[in-house]
């Protein structure tokens, strides 16, 4: 029997029924169409479906989409501000940070959660960040070199 959810994703609330199994991975993107966010391995290994649950970069096939019945969350289709990407997004593109895109969506959510926790991280906290999201084809120097550059203060926020 299905069970009520209420969620506030990307500022936007959300009333929906889900399945007891329903992952959150999935009430994110078969319910409210919000797709950006991947499904991967579906088994907390690859990270493509992370997302920030309350502020904290959580892999969104690792919890049932009830556990979170309340949250905040934000996904890859929040952090752009109508059409300014955010400095993450705007350095990930400036520096090829992708080729095929599968692991971006994650990849952005979990730095843009290590920069929210620690704005001025060191190369090996940047890696440390991302050691939960593989990539397999753009390999991780263009990413760190990315992120790298928005610690530099070199992609402002968009006002
Ligand atoms: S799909 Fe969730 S970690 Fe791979
Ligand atoms: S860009 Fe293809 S897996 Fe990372």
């Amino acid at each position: 029997m299905k069970k009520e959810l209420k969620l506030k994703v990307n500022g936007q609330p959300y009333d929906i029924f889900v399945k007891p199994k329903t992952l959150l991975v999935e009430a994110l993107r078969d319910h409210l169409a919000l797709t950006g966010t991947k499904r991967g391995c579906n088994s907390s290994s690859c990270g493509a479906c992370t997302i920030m649950l309350n502020g904290m970069a959580v892999k969104s096939c690792s919890i049932l989409a009830l556990q979170a019945n309340g949250a905040e969350i934000v996904t890859i289709e929040g952090l752009a501000k109508g059409t300014e990407l955010s400095p993450l997004q705007k350095a990930f593109l400036d520096h090829g940070s992708y080729q095929c895109g599968f692991c971006t969506a994650g990849m952005l959510m979990a730095t843009t959660a290590l920069l929210t926790e620690n704005p001025k991280p060191t190369k090996q906290e940047i890696k440390e960040g991302i050691d939960g999201n593989i990539c397999r084809c753009t390999g991780y120097n263009s990413i760190i070199r990315a992120v790298t550059a928005v610690v530099k203060g070199e992609y402002k926020e968009a006002k």
